[in-house]
Formats: structure tokens, sequence, C-alpha cells
């Protein structure tokens, strides 16, 4: 009888190092990994292209009453094995890690509405287990009921200090500063809202990765998620 896949809900702050984890996990595991911090980011896109997000305000009824009309999918990318993410059938991956949506994604998630959409989508994703999901409300909101639920954190330095190499090495023209104030602006906004604000779920593990390889968070990452496999597969006795 095939293995019954398990859901993985990866939660944290931002550049904790979640996607480069939740992918190595999917990878190893063969499972599907979705991003839905991407989503979010689309919809931030779809705004401030509509003059709907500037600075701190962001017109939330215009948001809502276009809902319908925005589209986001992930499509495979052949050539670099990575599944972009698509806004009304345009490739959105590069643009939705500028600066200017990381400044206003934050105001466009907290709208009760898109999240109530985004988490409608990612539930029907994970439908069918065999996923990898990362957020803010993985395993609080969208998947209360995973079978592995891992907090990621990291010290705030050394959050920023990652962040900041990742969009230099990218040719992105930002000041450390403007890293740092926009990850601490996130990181409160992302734990302050009233809807699905980032927590650590009851039964997550967490994983503190401030000093941990690469290699050695997702060691131990792996080692949770084989056991809870084992659990959902329990050894038919001889
Ligand atoms: O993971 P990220 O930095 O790409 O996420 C972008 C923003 O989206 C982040 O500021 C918080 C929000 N987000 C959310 O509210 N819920 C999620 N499940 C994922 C992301």
């Amino acid at each position: 009888m095939a293995e019954r896949p398990i859901t993985i809900a990866i939660d944290g702050y931002s550049s904790c190092g979640k996607s480069t984890i939740a992918k190595a996990m999917a990878a190893k595991l063969g499972y599907a990994y979705v991003d839905s911090g991407a989503m979010y980011r689309a919809v931030a896109l779809y705004a401030l292209r509509n003059g709907w997000a500037d600075g701190d305000t962001v017109n939330g009824p215009a948001i809502i009453a276009s809902l319908n009309s925005i589209d986001v999918h992930f499509r495979p990318d052949r050539a670099t094995g990575r599944a972009d993410t698509y806004l009304n059938g345009e490739n959105v991956e590069d643009e939705i890690r500028s600066m200017a949506v990381s400044s206003v994604v934050s105001h466009v998630s907290v709208i009760r509405e898109v999240r109530a959409k985004l988490r409608a989508m990612q539930q029907q994703m994970g439908l069918r287990g065999g996923v990898v999901m990362d957020g803010r409300d993985i395993g609080t909101a969208v998947f209360p009921h995973a079978e592995l639920k891992i907090f990621m954190t990291a010290d705030p330095e050394i959050r920023a200090q990652r962040r900041f190499d990742e969009l230099r090495a990218q040719g992105r023209d930002v000041t450390f500063e403007s890293v740092r104030t926009n990850l601490a602006e996130r990181d409160h906004e992302d734990t302050h809202r009233a809807e699905d604000p980032l927590r650590q779920a009851d039964d997550a593990l967490v994983l503190d990765n401030s000093h941990l390889t690469p290699h050695g968070q997702l060691a131990l990452a792996l080692q949770w998620a084989e056991q809870r496999i084992g659990m959902r597969n329990p050894k038919m006795g001889n």
C-alpha cells in the first residue's frame, strides 16, 4: 500500500530561511512546495499597480472589490525547476520580491477578505497532503491539523543580514538599514494584526536557525518529518 503523505506547515518570521528549508524538504520527500507569502505578495503587487497601495496606506475596499479579478497561481518553470508565481497569467516571480512590494505587503495581508480568499486556495492545494507550505498562519489557520508544524525563528540582526545579502546578490540597490527597518516593521505587523497573526501553534516544534548550518537544520527538520510520516503509516504487525 502506498505511503500516506503528511502535511507540513512551516511558519515563522520574515527572512528566517523558511522557504529554503521548505523547498529542500519538499524535494527530498517528493512533496509539493507552496510559498503562501508569494500569494500575498502577488495581491500586493496588483494593488500597487492599480495605485491602491502607497507607503502605509492601502485602499482596502478597492482591493476587496477586485478580489474576484485577481488570479494567483503557481506554474513550474522547467528550466529552473522552481514554481513561479503568476498574477492573472503573468509571471511575477521576480517583481513580487522587490522592496516596493515588501513595503506594502503586510498592509495588504491584514485584510480579512484577502486572507479568506488566499486561505481557501491554500487549503485546496493541500487537500490530499504531500505538501510543504510556508507562511505565517499555516499551522494555526490554514492547516490546523497538519501532522508536522515547524515554527522557525532566528536573531533579527542575522535575519536582516541574510536578507540584505540576498537582495544585493540579486543586484538590488538597498541599504542594510532599510532592510532592517522593513523586517522590524513586518515582524510587528505580522505578530500584532487582528486576523491570523503570526504565532507559534501549541503543537509546533521550534527551529531556531541563528547558528545552524543549512545542512544541520534540514537534517533536523527531515528527522521530524520522517518520524511524523512513520506515525501516519504505522507498520503492520508480522
Ligand atoms: O514570507 P514572505 O515574506 O514572502 O511574506 C510576505 C508577507 O505576506 C509577510 O509580510 C506576511 C504575509 N503573509 C501572511 O500574512 N500570511 C502568510 N501565510 C504568508 C505571508
